[in-house]
């Protein structure tokens, strides 16, 4: 045998030299949860070890992960079933909790890559991404008022904007306005390849957010598909987002490699809900082994070419290493 790969496997050394791919802090998003309200540290039980924070709570929360390396951030709201309309007119009210806490943070925080999320769902009585008619997600509609969320979103200081809807052509209508407005620097991270996915749930839970009715399949894509995550990423592409983001990340890292092959846009990966909530619960039966199994996660989801990943599991991976 000349060719014998074991040698290079033969010491932690060696193994170091020919390691392919490295995982960094910097490379990571931590998603957060924020909350109306003060003190609050509200645990979510389908996902140990991730809260509902008010912001003064929150901002305590982010300097903590500040000093384990951790740059960037996205916020999601959650919001009470009485501030929700089919509108989701408090998306863009300049005094909600939301937009009043995402200034507090670029305020405190300069320096952090402060992400906000664009979707009605977590403010329209119909817990859908965008506006309902008679049982139908209306399309073009719903552009107005992601547009003027996102607006008033960059408005509160934000560095990336992230669509999470899955309207067409919300990117460009988005980059227009912001354009338009001045907010030429605001970053749009497109979630470009958004699958209907069991794998949200306990995001659901986190925020209260389910659909009232029916599923998200006429907006997300259908699991099968590959083909339509190129059409997708094309559009992103020409309407002028700045990130594509494949969501979820595990069982779609062919999607991943699929859209790094054909863009040359940095590609994100969503390692959703579901998917962190999985290996707590086994590790939590000492079914698995939570370090390991985080840490193969996370390699893999790099290995497949995504060059920033929005991971639950941030903080957790930055004390490891840390
Ligand atoms: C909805 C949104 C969802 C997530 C982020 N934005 C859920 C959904 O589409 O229902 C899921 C994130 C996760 O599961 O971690 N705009």
């Amino acid at each position: 045998m000349l060719r014998r790969p074991r040698r290079n496997r033969k010491s932690e050394a060696v193994r170091n030299l020919v390691e392919e791919t490295s995982l960094s802090v910097k490379d990571l998003i931590f998603p957060m949860f924020l909350v109306d309200g003060a003190k609050k540290k509200i645990a979510i039980d389908s996902m140990p070890g991730i809260y509902r924070f008010s912001i003064d709570n929150m901002l305590g929360e982010i300097e903590t992960c500040m000093k384990l390396g951790i740059q960037a951030f996205d916020v999601f709201p959650a919001y009470s079933d009485s501030l929700k309309d089919p509108v989701a007119s408090e998306s863009y009210n300049p005094e909600t909790f939301y937009l009043k806490a995402l200034r507090e943070i670029k305020k405190e925080f300069p320096e952090v890559c402060l992400m906000s999320d664009v979707a009605m769902d977590p403010y329209s009585s119909d817990g859908h991404d965008g506006l309902v008619k008679n049982g139908k997600i209306l399309n073009d509609e719903t552009l107005e008022i992601l547009a003027r969320m996102s607006l008033a979103q960059a408005d509160a200081g934000v560095d990336i904007i992230g669509p999470s809807d899955m309207m067409d052509g919300r990117v460009g209508y988005i980059r227009e306005l912001l354009d338009e407005s001045g907010f030429t620097d605001t970053s749009i991270m497109s979630y470009t390849a958004k699958y209907a996915s069991a794998f949200y749930g306990p995001f659901r839970d986190a925020l209260d957010s389910a659909p009232k009715f029916g599923d998200k399949k006429t907006y997300q894509m259908n699991p099968s598909n590959s083909q339509e995550a190129l059409i997708e990423g094309d559009l992103d592409t020409e309407e002028g987002a700045d990130f594509l983001m494949v969501k979820p990340a595990l069982s779609y890292l062919d999607i991943i490699k699929l859209l790094d092959d054909n863009f040359p846009l940095p590609i994100a990966a969503y390692n959703v809900s579901g998917e962190y909530s999985m290996v707590k619960a086994s590790a939590e039966r000492g079914w698995i082994d939570n370090d390991r199994a985080m840490l193969e996660i996370l390699v893999s989801i790099k290995r497949a070419g995504a060059k920033v990943i929005l991971t639950y599991f941030a903080k957790e991976y930055a004390s490891l290493v840390k």
